[in-house]
């Protein structure tokens, strides 16, 4: 089969296509023909040698965790799916799952069935960036109806379905995006947008009941600022969260990092909030999977609206 491999740790020009022996699915597993494999900021941090790099181990490996297409065989034991089922999910993270390539093995259970209404190529969206979405708002958050929640990158592959997810709870939604990005973000169904280019937000934003740092750095200690006494600072950029939690504990207020978990029941609530109509994918640029080094040039801008694809 075609995957993306590299040989050494470095920039996008590392990425290169090779060839693998198509694997075999163990008891529980299930093999999925990939459709379309989602682009994710941890893939360009791990091929550079940070993100999961450390958990991988040194290259050969290959990058990428969110996947979607069809299921080509089943293991000893797998009940849930059949060969022939579209699915989507994110296998194995933070171990290597190779999800740039045209056949990947995984637990049954790190996936789902495709939501009728998403393509496969918005459906390899969704995974990685959703999960994080719903496990920091509603595993860990607890957020709930008329709370106030600011999404820092509310335009992003993670804050934009972070938006959604917080307004289907019944929150009171506020992000920062550039500008440009107010009419999408007005679009997903936000109460407030805040231009964090044009002004400084911990000014522009009344206190909230919880934010979810997609930034980190110096935004994430500056939005204890915005918070109630009892609110919460969620960090999920994982190297910022350190700091972060430092700087908050400091003034007794709560702060968590967290780390995405695979969770097939987090999955199907993402599918269920897709068939109410309540939650959209976004994809704003789609490569074919010799393409990777691209699509990781564009994702390290840091201006992506949605999600980036790779074709497989
Ligand atoms: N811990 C975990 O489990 C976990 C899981 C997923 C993601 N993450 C981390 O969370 C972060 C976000 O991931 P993502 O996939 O959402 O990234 P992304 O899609 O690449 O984010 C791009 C967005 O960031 C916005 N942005 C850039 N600088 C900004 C700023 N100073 N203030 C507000 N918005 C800004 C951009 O909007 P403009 O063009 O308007 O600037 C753009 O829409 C990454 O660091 C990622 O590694 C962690």
């Amino acid at each position: 089969m075609r995957v993306v491999t590299q040989l050494a740790t470095g920039g996008p020009e590392v990425l290169e296509m090779g060839q693998a022996e198509v694997p075999e699915p163990l008891p529980t597993e299930i093999r999925v023909r990939v459709a379309a494999a989602g682009v994710n900021p941890v893939d360009w941090k791990t091929r550079a040698g940070q993100g999961m790099a450390a958990v991988i181990g040194p290259p050969p490996f290959t990058v990428g965790w969110d996947v979607a297409g069809t299921v080509d065989a089943v293991g000893v034991g797998v009940t849930r799916f059949a060969v022939g089922d579209a699915v989507f999910g994110m296998p194995w993270f933070p171990r290597q799952a190779a999800g740039y390539a045209e056949f990947v093995t995984a637990p049954s259970r790190h996936f789902a069935h495709r939501p009728a209404r998403l393509s496969a190529v918005e459906a390899a969206a969704l995974p990685l960036a959703g999960l994080t979405a719903w496990q920091g708002l509603v595993d860990v958050a607890h957020l709930r109806a008329g709370q106030r929640v600011l999404v820092h990158a509310a335009a992003g592959g993670v804050g934009h379905l972070a938006v959604q997810i917080a307004k289907a709870r019944g929150a009171y939604v506020i992000g920062t995006a550039s500008v440009g990005k107010h009419p999408l973000l007005h679009d997903l169904g936000i109460d407030e947008a805040v231009d964090y280019r044009a002004e400084a937000f911990e000014r522009a934003v009344e206190p909230v009941d919880l934010v979810l740092d997609l930034i980190g750095g110096e935004v994430a200690v500056r939005s204890l600022d915005v918070l109630r006494p009892e609110g919460r600072l969620l960090c999920l950029p994982s190297a910022a969260a350190v700091d972060a939690v430092a700087a908050a504990a400091e003034r007794g207020i709560r702060a968590t990092g967290m780390l995405v978990e695979p969770d097939g029941d987090g999955l199907e609530e993402l599918a269920r909030l897709v068939d109410e109509r309540r939650l959209r994918v976004l994809v704003a640029e789609t490569f074919p999977l010799e393409r990777a080094a691209l699509a990781h040039r564009a994702g390290e801008m840091g201006h992506t609206s949605g999600k980036l694809v790779l074709t497989v």
